[in-house]
């Protein structure tokens, strides 16, 4: 894991392998945004022209790489546009930072002066860099892979607990895109239970694992019916996070689906080969509830990895078959590829039951999310206005996209089953995604605030790597979690 301190030195000076300086771009060229005046003097005020040389103008995103000769103490400088805004936001600052660690892979120390002369600012600066220095190596035996920048320096005079702070979200985040980089074959439900047992127990967390004879015996239909046709059975895990002046206790709720095949309603094989990230929700949730634990924060929290793998087998459940929701009310599954929200359902149940000032739930619930708002942003459904206003402003502030959807009533109808209480899916494919929200709400006792985060796109990049997201798993939501818990915190 890569490590980072903050220090308030000349960044002319610091020793480092390469020095990451945030520029602006405007009229005159790019301008350095921070110690523009020992860079000027370091390089003779020619570092701008330089620049101009290699086409960098300081555009957002932008990277160009200069040997510095002597001129500072590192011997190369990176430079990476922050745009043209008088003050760049902090996900700005992540981005930026993000992008220019990740492309200095190979290099052992880095150190980044870009804006962080705020609490935020540096936050922000340590974790983009910590972000894109994040690497999946675990499976490489031939060292194809360079190592990630392991020390990085983030030039500010903030106190060091805003680089703890953000080695503690960073940490969180990677916790979650290890578990979604990890191959179905070595992460199903006991073995996702086992290391949420192991991290939880670590951090404090009181962790307690329903197993499949608990499952059934308990009445979890959605979990034990969703599991059936795979020979590794499923689990639902409950992590506890107390504190001892919390006012408030949130629940979250995350879909844990190990690898999700469709079941008996195969999915075909384009679809299915990154079905591995189908559990991103319940990492998220455990990346979450970690966060909070190490931060400390005052508020009470309540975790649930809704666990199981989803494969067609003689022993699998069939399109139309019943089962009993631990809510009490009966499903009727029309498709098994519809999984997510027979665990989640069950899920919410029982998080209800510990009298939550809010539940949240995140999955990759849908293909319908995706088609309606892309890759990067997650749909947010609510059964109250100001609690999705909520979760939507959290992820926002968090730089996760995030836009609130509508749960409209008529389509409730759409779930009617001749024979259940609910059918898991409508006949027609428009509005999937709010279909699946209207379908989880159900779930939800009366009184009880709940929100439904759908993160099928964001929760796994198909695409090349951008700011600090890699390619493959993100760890989206687990920021806008914690964020939540922040703004539930009593103090
Ligand atoms: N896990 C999928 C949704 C998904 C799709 C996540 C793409 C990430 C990327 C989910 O279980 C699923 O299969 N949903 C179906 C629901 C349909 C059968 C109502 C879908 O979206 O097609
Ligand atoms: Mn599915
Ligand atoms: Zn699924």
């Amino acid at each position: 894991m890569t490590t980072v301190r903050l220090n308030s030195a000349d960044p002319v000076s610091i020793d480092t392998d390469a020095l990451i300086v945030g520029f602006r771009s405007g009229q005159e060229g790019p301008r350095a945004a921070t110690a523009a005046e020992s860079l000027d003097a370091a390089f003779d005020g020619k570092l701008a022209a330089s620049l101009k040389a290699v086409a960098f103008s300081g555009k957002a995103g932008e990277l160009a790489k200069l040997p510095t000769f002597g001129a500072i103490a590192a011997p190369l400088l990176v430079a990476v546009g922050l745009g043209d805004a008088a003050d760049p936001t902090p996900e700005t600052l992540r981005r930026a930072a993000g992008a220019a660690v990740r492309s200095l892979a190979g290099t052992p120390r880095a150190a980044l002066a870009l804006p962080a002369g705020t609490q935020e600012q540096a936050e922000a600066v340590a974790l983009g860099g910590l972000l894109g220095a994040y690497a999946f190596a675990r499976y490489r035996t031939n060292g194809a892979q360079k190592a990630p920048v392991a020390e990085l320096t983030v030039v500010s005079g903030q106190p060091e607990g805003v680089a703890e702070r953000a080695g503690v979200l960073a940490e969180s985040v990677s916790l979650v895109r290890d578990l979604v980089n990890t191959p179905p074959s070595d992460l199903w439900p006991a073995k996702f239970a086992e290391i949420a047992e192991q991290v939880g127990g670590k951090a404090g967390l009181s962790v307690e694992v329903l197993d499949d004879k608990q499952l059934k015996d308990g009445g979890y239909g959605g979990l034990v019916g969703v599991g059936q046709g795979s020979v590794n059975p499923p689990r639902l895990v409950r992590l506890s996070y107390t504190h001892p002046e919390a006012g408030k206790t949130l629940a979250f709720v995350g879909k844990g689906i190990t690898f999700d095949s469709g079941g008996l309603s195969l999915k075909p094989s384009a679809s299915m080969d990154w079905m591995k990230s189908d559990m991103g929700g319940a990492g998220a949730v455990l990346g979450a509830v970690l966060g909070i634990a190490r931060l400390g924060l005052p508020v009470n929290v309540v975790g649930y990895l809704c666990l199981a793998e989803n494969l067609p087998s003689g022993t699998a459940q069939r399109p139309s078959d019943v089962i009993h929701s631990y809510s009490g009310k009966t499903v009727e599954v029309l498709d098994t590829d519809a999984e997510g929200r027979l665990v989640l359902m069950d899920g919410i149940a029982r998080a209800a039951e510990d009298g939550p000032d809010l539940i949240v739930d995140v999955a990759t619930l849908t293909g319908a999310q995706i088609v309606a708002l892309g890759w990067r942003t997650a749909g947010v459904m609510a059964n109250d206005d100001a609690v999705r206003e909520l979760v939507v402003e959290a992820a926002t502030a968090a730089g996760e996209g995030a836009w609130g959807m509508p749960l409209p009533e008529e389509l409730r109808k759409g779930l009617d089953s001749p024979i259940a209480d609910i059918a898991n899916l409508q006949p027609e494919r428009w509005g999937s995604m709010l279909a699946a929200g209207i379908f989880l709400k159900e779930f939800v006792p009366d009184g009880v605030r709940w929100a439904h985060i759908d993160m099928a796109g964001p929760a796994f990049n198909k695409g090349e790597p951008y700011g600090y997201t890699p390619k493959g798993g993100t760890g989206a939501i687990t920021r806008t979690l914690i964020g939540l818990a922040e703004r539930h915190a009593s103090i």
